[in-house]
């Protein structure tokens, strides 16, 4: 029976790799997004300008606002380093999401397994950075390498996961290696970036054999239910109880929180329910909120459904809205430990 020694959620998002003078180069992509979702409703640029006048955030645009927060936010996202560097786990399961980097529209799983034996996290071409959105490809140290490096899989583990999750009402799909990016349309090439996220800042590239579990949390119509993404949790804790094995799991949730619309007040609530292990709460969220980026809370809504029994005490270490524009655009972050 393998142990779980450390759970992790954590944002990851591009602004903590990106000078808060330069935040504001997102702005032009929120101008020309015709749905910024908030609260379950979708308004235009101006509309979202309109409605969120009132809270004044403007005063929280000036780059020595940004810089307290940004620092509050990778602060820690180093004490989660740390933590894991003294914890020292054998192995681990890394829930993320894909957006765009290894599914695009011919074919995309709404839960995969990789048990692959590797793991290549690649830099973007030439030709997919000048796809990126302005101010995206400026972070990407953040998660990719400037060399693509070959991080190790676990296959034993990712087969076990499969054949255990199958088995529990799970229909799975499996992955074995990373195939060349969409040349029209991926972003990226190798790991998503929720994953690279994960390698480069909490195992400094350091990488131990880990199975990543990539939902499909972002694009319509087939993203899986927080319910069905708390269960899925469950089933691969279990399936973790079950593997005859005495290494010592870390398990990661990776991205969140309420972006591109920042909503604080679902950020606290979220958060207080993860600490809380509130599984109905969790469940219960309505699916509606669960747009853009706000819907990789789903990668800790799972990552609390294995920790769930694990024995685990949970501890949130910092929750900081990094705002770049008086619509409330930027990103909601979140950083919780569990030892
Ligand atoms: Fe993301």
């Amino acid at each position: 029976m393998a142990n779980i020694v450390l759970g992790m959620a954590l944002s990851h998002t591009p602004q903590l790799h990106t000078p808060p003078a330069k935040w504001r180069l997102r702005i032009a992509a929120d101008e020309k997004n015709p749905a910024h979702h908030f609260r379950g409703n979708i308004y235009t640029w101006p509309q979202l300008l309109a409605l969120r006048e009132p809270e004044g955030i403007e005063r929280w645009l000036s780059v020595e606002e940004k810089t307290v927060r940004m620092e509050r936010a990778n602060a820690a996202v180093t004490r989660m380093a740390s933590v894991y560097r003294e914890v020292k786990p054998d192995v681990a399961v890394i829930i993320g999401n894909d957006q765009h980097e290894l599914f695009v529209e011919d074919i995309m799983p709404a839960m995969t397994i990789y048990w692959g034996a590797e793991v290549p996290n690649c830099p973007a071409r030439e030709d997919q950075a000048v796809r990126m959105p302005a101010g995206i490809h400026l972070a990407e140290a953040g998660h990719a390498p400037p060399r693509t490096l070959i991080h190790p899989g676990h296959p034993q583990l990712g087969l076990h996961l499969i054949k255990k999750t199958v088995a529990d009402g799970f229909d799975v799909a499996h992955s074995q290696w990373m195939r060349e990016a969409d040349q029209k349309i991926s972003f990226s090439t190798g790991a998503p970036h929720a994953f690279g996220f994960i390698y480069r800042n909490i195992m400094d590239d350091l990488v131990i054999p880990h199975v990543p579990v990539i939902l499909n949390t972002f694009y319509p119509p087939n993203q899986p239910t927080a319910h069905r993404c708390y269960e899925f949790g469950r089933a691969i804790g279990r399936a973790l109880k079950a593997w005859d094995s005495d290494a010592r799991v870390a398990v990661f949730g990776s991205g969140g929180l309420s972006h591109f619309v920042i909503d604080e007040l679902f950020d606290i609530a979220f958060l207080n329910a993860i600490v809380a292990g509130d599984s109905e709460y969790l469940t219960g969220i309505d699916e509606r909120l669960f747009q853009a980026g706000t819907s990789e809370c789903k990668n800790w809504i799972t990552t609390a459904g294995v920790l769930e029994g694990a024995g685990l005490k949970a501890e949130l270490l910092e929750q900081v809205a990094c705002y770049r524009s008086a619509g409330g655009t930027g990103t909601g972050t979140g950083f919780v430990c569990w030892r």
